[in-house]
């Protein structure tokens, strides 16, 4: 394929499956003759690297992790990623695959906000933020019942993050099932992700069979 990729956005709470699909799927399509590139947010840049460090608790902030100054630092790092990463991929005709992008920042930050302000307040300032942050050509959404992900989570044994407490993360999965009310100009595509590896896999590959066309 020549001139410009696809941009494909992953999306889902924690334990949702995102990266084991995305990895999956990337493979499936390299062996059709495909170019990929998987990458995520927080990114492996700069901010990206940092926000990380405040999401384990290494780094600190000294008014604390709030919502407000996370979704600066969220933005700003997206920034980076889409002119640093992710248009150069596009623009070798990669199909971009990214683990998170600004519908995170408009469902965990608007619910970490605890609606300080009124909803639609948050979730436009949330926007204006991300106003500069080129548009996904699509959007899937992996959803799962919170405790389908909180026992993921507990397999996989890795430190709790800043988010992952089992009340936000219930408060998320209903944020993500309406998804479009978050991001109304973008085209969203929702994948039942409770089942098996396997059973999600074959789902997430339909969705996106409309917009991956095969190499020729
Ligand atoms: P995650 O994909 O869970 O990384 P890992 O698998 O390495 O733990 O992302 C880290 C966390 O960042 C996750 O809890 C979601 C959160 N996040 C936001 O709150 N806002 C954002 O804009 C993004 C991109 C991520």
């Amino acid at each position: 394929m020549s001139g410009e990729g696809l941009f494909v956005a992953v999306e889902g709470i924690d334990g949702a499956g995102t990266t084991t699909q995305i990895d999956r799927y990337a493979a499936a399509l390299r062996g059709a003759g495909r170019k990929v590139h998987v990458t995520r947010e927080p990114s492996t840049g700069p901010i990206g690297t940092f926000i990380r460090e405040v999401l384990g608790g290494r780094a600190t902030l000294r008014g604390g992790p709030g919502w407000d100054l996370m979704a600066h630092l969220f933005a700003a790092d997206r920034l980076d990623h889409v002119r640093g990463e992710i248009e150069p991929a596009l623009r070798e005709g990669a199909v971009v695959l990214s683990d998170r992008y600004d519908l995170s920042s408009l469902a965990y930050q608007s619910v970490a906000s605890d609606l300080s302000l009124p909803a639609h307040e948050i979730v436009t300032w949330i926007r204006s933020l991300n106003r500069f942050a080129r548009r996904p050509d699509v959007t899937i959404v992996v959803d799962v019942t919170p405790d389908v992900a909180a026992q993921r989570r507990r397999r996989r044994g890795a430190p709790e993050d800043l988010y992952e407490t089992d009340a936000l993360q219930a408060r998320l999965a209903k944020a993500y099932l309406h998804a479009e009310v978050l991001v109304p100009a973008d085209r969203v595509v929702h994948v039942r992700g409770d089942g098996t590896l396997e059973e999600v896999e074959a789902l997430f590959r339909a969705a996106l069979a409309p917009f991956v066309e095969p190499a020729g």
